[in-house]
């Protein structure tokens, strides 16, 4: 497969040391510092104060939305308002039953336990979760052969928090454990320019609120881009040695990466264009049109189609993806032609 050179790519970089470090900084620490998302973080302060009150684990949460808005930021904010300890993993690494039962075992009263891709976890793993969030306790198997016997051993109480972009992946008995259960959304412009608004003053960037709103509607209504472009901007801005970053020259930066005013990029619109002109509009195949544009269909699946099926560009059906009305109109086609 051709991989196009991503260096420029904003919604799907190569994750490096700096970006890393880039994201923990402007992570909000305490809920107050968390914008939008307000029904969860009603929700949850609510069921915070009355574990505190009762001296008890909060019950286990379960996290999911589309990657960047803001699952694995939640997981520590919750934490720090807790004043517990965290264990962070996630699905794919935890290979054997031991792997998971050593976490645990391990825990402290009221630790969270942070599993990352939930729905990576494999079957035999997730087993012995079960037993582990119903009744605290872990079934091991001492001996062996004939004589071998199941113990079980009491953990302390924990709160086990779960975080996945792909609910629909998660086994009914996982997920019917978990007490909570918390879908992040997509946010509002709004949020997103008071996002970028804090970010700018962590960084002690200058940036007009007009700017601000221009970069929060190009920004996927997700929190990571909005920081990414803001980033970019700023780049951009020293590059030009322009002090403040004002409209003019957020779209200038827009514009050299290719997003345009929705924040599609060109990736989006590859896709979108591959589905109307090979595909006559589909239905296709999401790993055919993976093929078509050079991207593996993880990327495709994770980092691109939840905002295009939120912008309502494209619907999934039962025989594959379809482009809509709005996704010609968006490219400038004309449905009717093709
Ligand atoms: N509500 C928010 N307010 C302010 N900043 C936020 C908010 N949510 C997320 N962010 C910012 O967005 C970045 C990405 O969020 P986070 O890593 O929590 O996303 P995620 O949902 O865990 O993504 P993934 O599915 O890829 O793991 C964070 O570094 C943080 O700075
Ligand atoms: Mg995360």
């Amino acid at each position: 497969m051709i991989k196009r050179e991503d260096s420029e790519n904003i919604m799907n970089p190569k994750s490096t040391e700096q970006l890393a470090k880039f994201e923990t900084t402007l992570r909000p620490k305490v809920l107050g510092e968390y914008i939008g998302q307000e029904e969860v973080k009603k929700n949850l302060l609510i069921s915070m104060n009355a574990s505190k009150r009762r001296n008890e684990p909060l019950e286990h949460v379960l996290l999911h939305g589309p990657a960047g808005l803001g699952k694995t930021t939640l997981a520590n904010i919750i934490v720090h308002e807790m004043r517990v300890n965290i264990k962070v993993t996630s699905g794919p690494a935890l290979e054997k039953q031991g792997d998971l039962a050593s976490i645990i075992t391990n825990l402290q009263e009221n630790d969270v336990l942070f599993i990352d891709e939930i729905h990576r976890l494999r079957p035999v793993v997730e087993e012995i979760l079960y037993t582990a969030m119903e009744d605290f306790g872990i079934d091991i198997i001492i001996g062996k052969g004939p004589s071998a016997r199941s113990m079980r051993l009491a953990l302390p109480k924990f709160t086990l928090i779960g975080a996945t972009t792909k609910m629909s992946m998660l086994s009914s008995p996982l997920r019917d454990r978990f007490g909570h259960v918390f879908k992040l959304e997509f946010y509002t412009v709004d949020h997103i320019r008071e996002i970028i608004m804090r970010s700018a003053k962590i960084l002690k960037c200058e940036i007009e609120e007009k700017a601000a709103e221009v970069l929060a509607g190009s920004s996927r209504q997700t929190p990571r881009i909005a920081n990414r472009l803001l980033r970019r901007a700023r780049d951009y801005a020293d590059y030009k040695g322009v002090k403040k970053i004002d409209e003019k020259l957020v779209k200038e930066s827009l514009n050299s990466l290719n997003v345009d005013h929705l924040g599609l990029d060109r990736t989006d619109r590859e896709i979108l264009s591959s589905i109307i002109d090979k595909f006559s509009g589909g239905p296709v195949g999401l790993n055919t049109i993976a093929a078509s544009v050079a991207e593996e269909e993880a990327t495709l699946e994770d980092i691109y189609e939840p905002f295009l099926l939120q912008l309502g560009f494209i619907e999934r059906t039962p025989r594959g993806r379809v482009a809509t009305r709005r996704a010609y109109d968006h490219l400038g086609l004309r449905k009717d032609l093709f």
